[in-house]
């Protein structure tokens, strides 16, 4: 038996020496150590030694069992040393080489427009200011001298919110940026210039329209504001973002909010503002020489009054209209679908 268990050792020397790797010592360490192993089957000789020479064969067992444990282990040891000290050589890497750009995004064409309308309107005194976006219907249209019920608001396809009543009435997904107009003046603090951008919601989805949109409202409360510093306004604002040949003008029209009210045109940048198109035909990007851009006009002494702002006092003027389709027509863009803004489709939103 002693015999079989110094062949054994010499055995495991050999092997451990050959090994090449940790799964190589793994399997040697099973095959002669484990439970299942050679040693523990030798062992199983132990039952017929006499036993005087027991205890000594088994001293020399677990002798042996240590030893071998020790091989493997320093052999282990010595693999892990040996792996390390190549790494300089198989992870080698050359700093040189050139990397692997990350994919690189680029704003919205909305974040930029509405970037670009606020930088507008800073320039001439203008803050941006953010008002909610779900509102009191308060807000939206009765402090906007649209009482309950009054068939104007039918214009603005609203969303109304399931959530409880209170004494501004039911919640609403703001149908418009005006609803900012109270809210502002309610701060009290003069002269009032605001410019709002905000997303608004109406029920409406086609090729010219999306359920959610965005609007931006200018508000210019003071002392002795008239219709004439509204006309300087909207120049201004025409010929730096839209470029400076652009003319605009004021046609006559109704809003609840604003008297007297008007919308806004400017003059085509494609026409000229004459109607007729370089093959002397009718331009076909505006039929008549203008653009339609937006309904503005003098606040309205009850919009005023609503805010506790003395309509004897102060004056002003306000104006709002659609980020997308202002942003479009600025370009150039000829794009048959608005819903293609929001669908995220990147073919189409990298062209931008
Ligand atoms: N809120 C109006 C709309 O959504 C536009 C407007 C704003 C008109 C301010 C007058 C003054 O159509």
């Amino acid at each position: 038996m002693q015999d079989q268990l110094n062949a054994l050792k010499l055995e495991v020397e050999q092997a451990v020496a050959a090994a090449k790797d940790a799964a190589e010592l793994e399997n040697i360490e099973i095959r002669y150590l484990g439970r299942k192993g050679e040693l523990t089957g030798l062992l199983k000789g132990l039952a017929g030694v006499s036993a005087e020479d027991r205890p000594k064969i088994g001293a020399l067992a677990n002798q042996i069992k240590v030893q071998c444990e020790g091989l493997i282990a320093a052999k282990r040891s010595g693999l892990e040393d040996a792996a390390l000290s190549n790494l300089a050589e198989t992870e080698r890497e050359d700093v040189t080489e050139p990397g692997v750009r990350p994919p690189e995004g680029h704003l919205h064409l909305m974040t930029k427009a509405i970037n670009e309308i606020t930088e507008t309107f800073e320039k001439i005194g203008f803050v941006r200011t953010r008002y909610p976006e779900v509102d009191w219907d308060y807000y939206a249209f009765e402090s906007l001298n649209m009482p309950p019920d009054h068939p104007a608001r039918d214009e603005w396809e609203t969303f109304f919110m399931d959530a409880p009543v209170s004494e501004m009435g039911k919640m609403v997904l703001t149908p418009h940026t005006s609803n900012s107009q109270v809210r502002e003046l309610e701060r009290g603090e003069f002269p009032v210039r605001m410019i709002n951008i905000a997303k608004c919601y109406r029920r409406q989805s086609d090729a010219t329209h999306v359920p959610m949109f965005h609007q931006f409202e200018g508000l210019y409360v003071d002392k002795n504001v008239s219709i004439t510093h509204l006309r300087g306004v909207l120049d201004y604002f025409a010929k730096s973002f839209f470029g400076a040949d652009r003319k605009t003008r004021l046609r006559p029209f109704h809003f609840r909010f604003t008297e007297p009210s008007f919308e806004i045109d400017i003059s085509c940048g494609v026409c000229g503002g004459s109607g007729i198109g370089a093959d002397k035909q009718k331009c076909k990007i505006c039929k008549r020489g203008w653009l339609e851009l937006g309904g503005a006009g003098m606040v309205h002494p009850n919009v005023l009054k609503a805010a506790k702002v003395d309509p004897k006092k102060y004056s002003g003027f306000a104006f709002g209209w659609g980020v997308e389709r202002t942003y479009l027509m600025k370009e150039g863009m000829q794009i048959d679908d608005l819903r293609a803004l929001y669908k995220n489709d990147l073919r189409f939103l990298k062209q931008f």
